[in-house]
């Protein structure tokens, strides 16, 4: 059964090979490898055949200003500046009947770029860092190394309780677990590389802690405490209707009536407002006074 198949998989690769190599058209070069630019052409051998005219694609899409509808048997395509954008498959098609074409791969170093430069989490938590790849071919290999400080890069490896690293040619992710912050800031580097090379980039991580995510938090607790801490003090100096009024002179918007729409300092009257409110209702607990 084995041998059935590799019978048919060398069978069917003969076949593709027959296809690829169109018997009526000459390319050249056959490919372009590593070069900054290009020129293509196309020969159609077969001098009896008509073709009402010939155009070019890249990957797949038609290339508009290389439409030519004469019965010339030979077309070229110009490619100024070779870069992973203008890398791909060229393919040049005459409109025989039927039409026939071959293609010429354009072929670069992948272009690698970082999803964001610089990234942060938080301690104990996890954070995944993504780069991606354009061009052609893309990456068949990703890897990834860390860097910290001056020290050498190390090599990281998939698949431990710390790291998961995911793959596709396009795009790699590498998902740090349990962050710490002596160990795990410094630099990542991610790596494609195909059949021409390497290329990398990198990305900085910096890790918070587990504190440093509370100090909102705090903040608004301190903001609570004083403004309470000054409610008692004029709750101690003046009597409860003086307040609000107090407040409002406080934060100094007093000659702005809170009424009218357009009021640019409607948030603070809706801040003394609401203080206002919870100084009267303190006003209720006559406990809270005697305690002052
Ligand atoms: C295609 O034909 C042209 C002339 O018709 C010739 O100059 C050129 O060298 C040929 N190219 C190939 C790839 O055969
Ligand atoms: C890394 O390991 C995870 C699970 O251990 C696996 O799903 C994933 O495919 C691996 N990635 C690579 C690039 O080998
Ligand atoms: C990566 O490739 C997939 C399918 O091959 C495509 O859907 C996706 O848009 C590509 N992503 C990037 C960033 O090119
Ligand atoms: C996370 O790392 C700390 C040390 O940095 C360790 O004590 C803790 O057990 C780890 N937690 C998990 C869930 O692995
Ligand atoms: C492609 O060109 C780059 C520099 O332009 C060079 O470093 C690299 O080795 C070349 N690759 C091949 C496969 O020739």
């Amino acid at each position: 059964m084995k041998l059935l198949w590799a019978v048919t998989a060398l069978l069917l690769s003969c076949w593709r090979a027959d296809a690829s190599t169109a018997p009526n058209i000459r390319t050249e070069p056959s490919e372009v490898t590593n070069q900054t630019s290009a020129v293509l052409s196309c020969n159609l051998t077969d001098a009896t055949m008509f073709s009402k005219g010939s155009h070019w694609t890249f990957n797949g899409k038609i290339i508009d200003n290389s439409k030519k509808d004469d019965n010339m048997h030979h077309t070229t395509l110009k490619l100024e500046k070779i870069t992973h954008t203008t890398s791909g498959k060229y393919e040049c098609v005459f409109l025989t009947d039927p039409e026939v074409k071959q293609t010429i791969e354009v072929r670069t170093l992948p272009h690698v770029a970082a999803y964001k430069h610089s990234e942060h989490g938080n301690e104990n938590d996890k954070v995944v860092l993504v780069c991606v790849s354009h061009g052609y071919p893309l990456p068949t290999d990703w890897l990834w190394f860390k860097q910290k400080d001056e020290e050498p890069q190390v090599s990281i490896t998939n698949g431990t309780d710390k790291y998961e690293i995911k793959n596709t040619p396009n795009k790699t992710s590498l998902t740090i677990n349990n962050l710490s912050i002596e160990s795990d800031l410094g630099h990542y580097i991610c790596s494609g590389s195909n059949d021409l090379g390497v290329a990398t980039d990198k990305i900085n991580l910096r890790v918070r802690s587990r504190l440093a995510a509370l100090w909102p938090f705090l903040g608004i607790v301190a903001e609570v405490i004083i403004l309470v801490t000054i409610i008692f003090i004029y709750e101690k100096r003046r009597k409860p209707d003086e307040v609000n009024d107090a407040m409002k002179k406080m934060l100094g918007f007093q000659q702005f009536p809170c009424k009218y729409q357009h009021n640019p300092h409607k948030y603070l009257c809706q801040l003394a407002a609401i203080v206002g409110d919870f100084q009267n209702l303190l006003g209720h607990f006559d406990i809270i006074r005697i305690s002052w």
